[in-house]
């Protein structure tokens, strides 16, 4: 498999070499939720890390999925839902192999797509897709990590840039419904951004 394997993540969280995660949840989160614009519904949380939004999107009365192939992940996101006297549906499996006995409304997708290879973006998108009925929404965090290296076509990571443009063409018109631009960007720790953006599923490609 090209790029970070399960075994790489499961090691980032028993070294506590996390610097993703923010010890909270994402404040664009809290935007959507404030905003009314990610009203409670059947939603999942791929590549769920330590649980922080699972938690804050069970508090605020959604049916959450969380997944993760990292068995420290899983173990986390239980420890704090417990802690909160909260629950949710946890996962542990491959978000690239994964299929739930039914659609979700939403998808809450933070940073699970950088976390991978781009050699696995359109398996992934596939995913995304199948997991949406029409009409689904994906909320989407894409990482904006642009290293130098790229202007010499490396590809390093993770986490992986998640080019605009690129992420256009891995989630077409034809598919997906984007909102005009420009998108919240939202701030993170290790000084890289990511661009806040709802798409809606429109279901097949036509034609
Ligand atoms: C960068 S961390 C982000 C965690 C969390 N979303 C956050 O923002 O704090 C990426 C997470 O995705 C998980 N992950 C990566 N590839 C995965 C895969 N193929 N299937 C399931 N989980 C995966 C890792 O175990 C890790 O928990």
């Amino acid at each position: 498999m090209t790029g970070p394997t399960r075994e790489f993540w499961e090691q980032r969280f028993q070294e506590g070499n996390t610097p993703w995660d923010r010890g909270a949840p994402s404040p664009q989160l809290g935007a959507w939720l404030d905003a009314g614009a990610l009203p409670p519904c059947r939603i999942l949380v791929p590549g769920c890390g330590s649980g922080h939004e699972v938690v804050a999107l069970a508090a605020a009365g959604f049916a959450v999925t969380a997944l993760d192939y990292a068995q420290v992940a899983i173990a986390r996101t239980r420890q704090l839902l417990a802690a909160a006297n909260l629950t949710a549906e946890l996962v542990e499996a491959d978000a690239l192999a994964w299929q739930p006995d039914r659609p979700f409304d939403a998808i809450y997708e933070q940073t699970c797509l950088c976390a991978l290879h781009p050699d696995h973006w359109q398996a992934y998108a596939e995913r995304l897709a199948a997991w949406l009925p029409p009409g689904g929404r994906l909320y989407a965090l894409f990482m904006q990590a642009l290293r130098t290296g790229a202007a010499e076509g490396l590809v390093e990571g993770p986490p992986y840039h998640c080019d605009v443009n690129a992420m256009r063409a891995l989630l077409p018109a034809s598919r997906w419904q984007w909102p005009p631009p420009p998108y919240a960007r939202v701030p993170h720790p290790r000084g890289w951004g990511e661009l806040a953006v709802v798409l809606a599923h429109c279901g097949e490609p036509i034609g």
